[in-house]
């Protein structure tokens, strides 16, 4: 079985979120003796591109709308990735140092109909094409409508909802960039007056999943105005756990933090990484340090963490130290509070990931207040590396964590987003810190819980299994 794995994004190649993080490590996993996995992204101008070397597969001109493009298909020299790469090289559109703009219809139009473009040259057609997210969304329509794609319609398509607050949205004017399809179809594209790449893989997928079973569940109550729809194709849904790549996360050998550790060693092991930290960002190192790493946007509670966080430190004794990006008036707000919390509360604004790693080991708890999270990774690298999650019981969130007064319980968990209940949570883990043997005991049994991705891969390829 031959998997092609489609997505704008792929740890180490891109990484904006957790889409990287689950496309570079699932087809790792899928691997085996019968199953080849293998990664489809766009060539960006990126780190990645600098520091590795690629030999070119195939070369075409690919046609949107009037306009013609060259287009590479690459693939990695010396690959040790643990899956097989392939890029989609359109130089004039793709080929930038960035993985997202305010503009990225036609960019990742291209991306599709190059790789459909490649698809219909191979001799061995892949078994299944696995889209993730509404950058990919076209390509189930593509292959079942448009004329120059019909060789491909039965191969099984696959669609994974990491998000669907993002649908790609964009007008029917320019529906002629879409290689010529029988125009009585248009409706599968559209919803709600305009062309909706998201929509319309849900549409034309033969199977949907959601990166989390309450996700999944949440969609058909609020899906960003696609919840009838799924409810509509509610059949061919199910919602998937993602899971984690246990050799990237593992505090016993990862390169980026300060000192390794494992479940016997965790007390020194946590207490060396939070040292640095509190040393590097001038914090108290005797206080609990709650971290936030994240995307700073509305559906990670970041708008209400000045309020939050200034409630926090007045009434509390712990440290916050956030990692993260985004809106630029939540970044101006947050520091702007430094000043006022020197030894309290630190922030670094911008994107890094040796120093999200070392949160993970360092600080005693991690903030999750989002408002929506369809399956959430940081709280379980939060587990892995012994820190407890301060988490809102919503999508994956919901489903991998267990609050501390519930049975067997080791996570802090709260119902809604508003600043009195992150407060509180946050006095809640405080609380917890204070109590020394049940705080030791819960960190020494959370490094022990299991998300690898064993059972999960699992799951996608009896999906796989059940479209043959
Ligand atoms: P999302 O994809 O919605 O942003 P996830 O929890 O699925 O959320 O995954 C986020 C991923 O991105 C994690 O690997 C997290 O460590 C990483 N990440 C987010 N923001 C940053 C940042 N500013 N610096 C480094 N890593 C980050
Ligand atoms: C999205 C979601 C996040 C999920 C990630 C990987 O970015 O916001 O909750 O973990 O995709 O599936």
């Amino acid at each position: 079985m031959k998997i092609y794995h489609v997505s704008a994004e792929c740890y180490p190649i891109a990484k904006v979120g957790g889409l990287a993080d689950v496309v570079g490590s699932l087809p790792k996993y899928q691997k085996s003796s019968t199953i080849v996995s293998q990664v489809v992204m766009p060539f960006y101008n990126n780190d990645f591109r600098r520091n590795n070397k690629f030999s070119v597969l195939h070369e075409s001109k690919i046609t949107i709308g009037d306009s013609d493009f060259e287009c590479r298909i690459l693939t990695l020299k010396n690959n040790n990735l643990g899956f097989d790469l392939f890029l989609v090289d359109v130089p004039k559109l793709l080929f930038k140092d960035f993985v997202y703009s305010n503009n990225d219809t036609i960019r990742f139009l291209a991306f599709q109909i190059g790789f459909l473009d490649w698809m219909l040259t191979q001799n061995e057609k892949p078994s299944i094409i696995h889209c993730h997210d509404h950058h990919t969304g076209l390509i189930p329509f593509m292959m079942t409508q448009s004329y120059k794609y019909q060789s491909l319609k039965n191969i099984p398509t696959v669609l994974t909802i990491h998000n669907a607050q993002y649908q790609g949205w964009f007008s029917h004017d320019i529906i002629n960039v879409i290689p010529e399809f029988n125009f009585a179809k248009v409706g599968l594209l559209d919803w709600g007056g305009v062309i909706n790449p998201l929509a319309a893989a849900i549409k034309c997928a033969w199977r949907v999943t959601t990166v989390s079973p309450s996700y999944m569940e949440e969609l058909k109550i609020k899906a960003n105005g696609l919840e009838n729809l799924l409810n509509h194709e509610s059949k061919k849904c199910v919602g998937i756990l993602n899971g984690i790549d246990t050799e990237v996360w593992n505090p016993e050998n990862d390169s980026y933090i300060v000192k390794n550790y494992k479940s016997s060693t965790i007390q020194s092991g946590k207490k060396t990484n939070k040292k640095w930290l509190c040393k590097h960002f001038n914090l108290d190192e005797k206080k609990p340090m709650v971290a936030f790493i994240g995307r700073l946007v509305g559906e990670k509670g970041s708008d209400l963490f000045p309020v939050s966080f200034r409630n926090i430190l007045k009434e509390k004794s712990c440290t916050i130290l956030l990692l993260g990006s985004g809106h630029k008036e939540i970044e101006d707000e947050l520091k702007a509070l430094k000043p006022n919390f020197i030894r309290e509360y630190n922030v670094f604004i911008g994107y890094d990931e040796k120093l999200s790693h070392i949160i993970y080991a360092g600080a005693d708890f991690l903030l999750m207040p989002s408002r929506v999270e369809p399956c959430g990774l940081n709280q379980m690298y939060s587990l892995r590396y012994g820190t407890v999650p301060i988490v809102r019981n919503v999508g994956g969130l919901k489903d991998t964590i267990t609050d501390i007064d519930q049975i067997g319980g080791f996570g802090i968990c709260h119902e809604r987003t508003t600043v009195q209940q992150i407060v509180d949570a946050v006095g809640r883990s405080i609380k917890l810190f204070n109590d020394d043997p049940k705080f030791k005991k819960i960190r020494k049994k959370i490094m022990s819980i299991d998300h690898s991705w064993s059972a999960s891969a699992n799951e996608y390829i009896k999906l796989y299994k059940s479209l043959k």
